[in-house]
């Protein structure tokens, strides 16, 4: 994996960005109509005494999904216990989570559209019933022991929502989408997270620092920490709008966000297939690149950015895009009238 500033994947988790993650929700930036809606939901569940309902959470990464959950738990003065899809492999490893989890517990599972199969099948009735199913035994002398577990919350974090199964999505209450931030979000979050950090951001600073960031807060934390370097170093230990520019710059980040695979995904689709229709898969090999970073961390803002186009035929590069490489846009029928999906 490419190990790029805007790579949102690179340094996940790493200590820098658990010092700037919000703790509470008054601390939590943007996402209001879901946020407004949130607060209503743990008031009335702490009124009730009961856990909250259970939540999943979709979208890009770097967007929140697990900032959220453990501020969930912290907005329920409850435990969060956390793990992620790929490392449940054994049904006694859930059931191992489950029985040690205290009434009303934040139980958060990342990535949740790589369940396995029969880890699936234990969460259907441990969600639903607060019980699960254990097989003792081995052979014709099997049994099956049911358990009661404590009621709890299950946070599942997704940035594949299509992957998820029906019957696993139809027993989330609450299923909520995370949509890339505005302006104005990030450059409150920019301005957060400078304070934290004890370094002042100019206006003009955040400005162009917000509008390079994808709409994602991972994204602009981690440029704000590469600024915050060429600033103490070269500049005059504050962020200014001159040195974030110049910074940019060097980072190879154009005044959109884009960085050098963008760039490069681009003008494959239009220089190698005449700006699509191409498969998603065919893109991801020219480019040498995993398929699944390319579906889930590139494709999703540069259908935002209103850049390329998903039909049922592939992806088209749109007249946006050849406008902003300063190339020129020539209309192909088929392109015209094709359907979007
Ligand atoms: N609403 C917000 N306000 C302020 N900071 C935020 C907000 N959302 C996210 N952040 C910052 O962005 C970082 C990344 O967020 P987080 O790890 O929660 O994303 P994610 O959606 O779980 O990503 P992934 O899909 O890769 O797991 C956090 O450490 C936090 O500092
Ligand atoms: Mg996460």
């Amino acid at each position: 994996m490419t190990n790029d500033i805007t790579n949102i994947e690179f340094g996940r988790d790493d200590e820098y960005e658990q010092s700037l993650r919000p703790k509470f929700l008054k601390e939590f930036i943007g996402q209001d109509s879901f946020i407004s809606n949130l607060k209503v939901y743990i008031e009335a569940a702490k009124r009730r005494k009961e856990p909250l309902d259970h939540i999943l959470l979709s979208g890009p990464p770097g967007l929140g999904k697990t900032t959220l959950a453990s501020v969930i738990a912290n907005e329920m003065n409850v435990n969060f216990k956390s793990t992620s899809a790929p490392v449940l492999e054994k049904s006694g490893d859930i059931a191992a989570i489950l029985t040690d989890i205290e009434k009303g517990d934040v139980f958060f599972i990342d990535e949740i559209h790589r369940l396995r199969r029969n880890i699936e099948e234990i969460l259907y009735s441990a969600m639903e019933d607060f019980s699960i199913d254990v097989i003792i035994g081995q052979g014709p002398s099997a049994k099956s022991l049911k358990i009661n577990i404590e009621p709890f919350t299950l946070i599942g974090a997704t940035t594949r929502s299509g992957m998820i199964s029906s019957p696993l999505r139809g027993r989330f209450g609450i299923n909520e989408n995370l949509d890339y931030y505005d302006k104005n979000d990030m450059k409150k979050i920019l301005k957060r997270s400078g304070n934290i950090l004890g370094i002042t951001i100019d206006d003009k600073a955040a400005d162009a620092l917000s509008e390079c960031s994808r709409g994602t807060p991972r994204v602009a934390n981690r440029l704000l920490k590469r600024v915050r370097d060429f600033a103490q170093i070269e500049g005059i230990g504050k962020i200014s709008e001159e040195i974030t520019k110049s910074s940019l710059n060097r980072l190879n980040i154009d005044n959109l966000g884009l960085n050098k695979i963008d760039i490069r995904l681009l003008k494959t689709m239009i220089e190698n297939y005449e700006g699509g229709p191409v498969g998603a898969k065919t893109l991801a090999i020219s480019l040498g690149e995993d398929p699944d970073t390319i579906e889930e961390v590139y494709e999703p803002y540069l259908i935002q950015l209103g850049f390329i186009k998903r039909t049922s035929r592939g992806r088209v590069a749109t007249k946006k895009a050849y406008l902003h490489l300063g190339l020129d846009y020539i209309v192909k029928e088929e392109t015209l009238f094709s359907d979007e999906l």
